[in-house]
């Protein structure tokens, strides 16, 4: 198959992607061994974790740092481009990133044996639970509050013009509570083992 049409199908783009992945797991010569237990399962969930959790914090920088700056700028006749059609895929892609990062998190936590332990703060898995904590108020931002304000700024579910402007701002706020909490998360993510 020419490279062309690879690269014109995501989904096959993301397959490959998988196989290569695999191939690494598959050859010992690769040097892969998953830490820190030493596990398939765990090693699977750490890989899935950072993906669903990239593409999850990848979007809240994308809307923070791109689409919310630039609209002001946007001509008018031009902005249902992003409100009618990017927008509403960029939130879906972002919710349900959200989502699994959650489900893989705690899964995670659930593999290393200390998902209470983190949860209830306990010293040798507290800051993994300082992370996860900050991870699960920004997961709730998301789905209780960014998601319903949206869907009434959108104009994916009915509203009047003053609903719509308080749900921007509720929207606006909560997105910016999830920038700033997301750079400490980060560190107690990355540095825990
Ligand atoms: C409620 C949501 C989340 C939960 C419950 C959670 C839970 C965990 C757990 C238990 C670990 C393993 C700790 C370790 O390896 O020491 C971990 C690692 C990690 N998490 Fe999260 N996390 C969440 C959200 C996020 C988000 C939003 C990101 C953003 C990219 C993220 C990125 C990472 C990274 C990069 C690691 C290190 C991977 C590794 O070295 O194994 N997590 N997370």
């Amino acid at each position: 198959m020419p490279m062309g049409k690879l690269f014109d199908n995501l989904a096959l783009v993301l397959i490959v992607g998988v196989a290569l992945a695999a191939l690494i797991i598959l050859f010992p010569e690769s040097g892969y061994a998953p830490n820190p237990t030493g596990s398939l399962e765990t090693g699977l969930l750490q890989w899935l974790h950072v993906f669903f959790g990239i593409t999850w914090i990848g979007l809240l920088y994308y809307f923070n740092f791109v689409q919310t700056p630039t609209m002001p700028k946007v001509p008018a006749e031009l902005k249902p481009g992003v409100s009618k059609y990017i927008a509403p895929s960029a939130l879906f892609y972002f919710r349900w990133g959200a989502a699994f990062t959650v489900l893989t998190g705690l899964m995670l936590a659930w593999s290393y044996g200390e998902l209470v332990e983190a949860l209830t703060l306990r010293p040798p898995a507290r800051l993994i639970g300082i992370g996860m904590w900050l991870a699960l108020i920004m997961a709730f931002n998301v789905w209780v509050i960014i998601w319903p304000a949206q869907q009434k700024v959108l104009g994916l579910v009915p509203a009047d013009d003053a609903a719509k402007a308080a749900a921007a701002k509720r929207g606006l706020v909560a997105s910016r509570t999830n920038v700033l909490l997301s750079i400490p998360m980060l560190l107690a993510m990355t540095n825990a083992h």
